[in-house]
């Protein structure tokens, strides 16, 4: 019984920094659409914002708690797309998705909802790479 409690705490807290992160991440989405210069980049950030608005409604549904973004992130990825260009912080941010997704994998065996949420985590990655291809493809074609 008490291990089972254990592990109870321990899934509420994975739980809990899931939706931190997935509330974060909907700040920093925004602030980065409206940082970032081309229009096509902003309007993928935002719909991104959205749908990681999404993802902390899940966590949220599971937790039962309510919790506060954290401005960190909103604060410091502007900071960096200034200073790196998103040459290379897309794919930095990228990497933070593609990490969410081994993350989110074994909360999804316990949560059959967070199986779509981790589906997204793949494509958002895919997504904000993508960016970067555009770029190309529009300066070769
Ligand atoms: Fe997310
Ligand atoms: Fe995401």
């Amino acid at each position: 019984m008490k291990g089972k409690t254990a592990m109870k705490q321990t899934e509420q807290k994975t739980l809990l920094k899931s939706q931190q992160g997935e509330l974060d991440a909907v700040l920093m989405y925004n602030a980065l659409a409206d940082a970032v210069k081309d229009k096509k980049d902003s309007e993928t950030f935002r719909r991104l914002a959205s749908e990681e608005g999404r993802h902390a409604a899940v966590f949220k549904a599971l937790t039962g708690e309510t919790l506060k973004p954290k401005k960190t992130l909103a604060t410091f990825l502007p900071i960096l797309y200034k200073l790196l260009g998103k040459k290379r912080l897309y794919p930095i941010i990228a990497k933070f998705e593609y990490s969410a997704v081994d993350t989110y994998a074994p909360v999804a065996e316990s949560y059959p909802e967070v199986q779509s949420v981790k589906n997204d985590e793949k494509r958002h990655g895919d997504t904000v790479l993508s960016l970067l291809d555009q770029h190309k493809d529009t300066a070769s074609s």
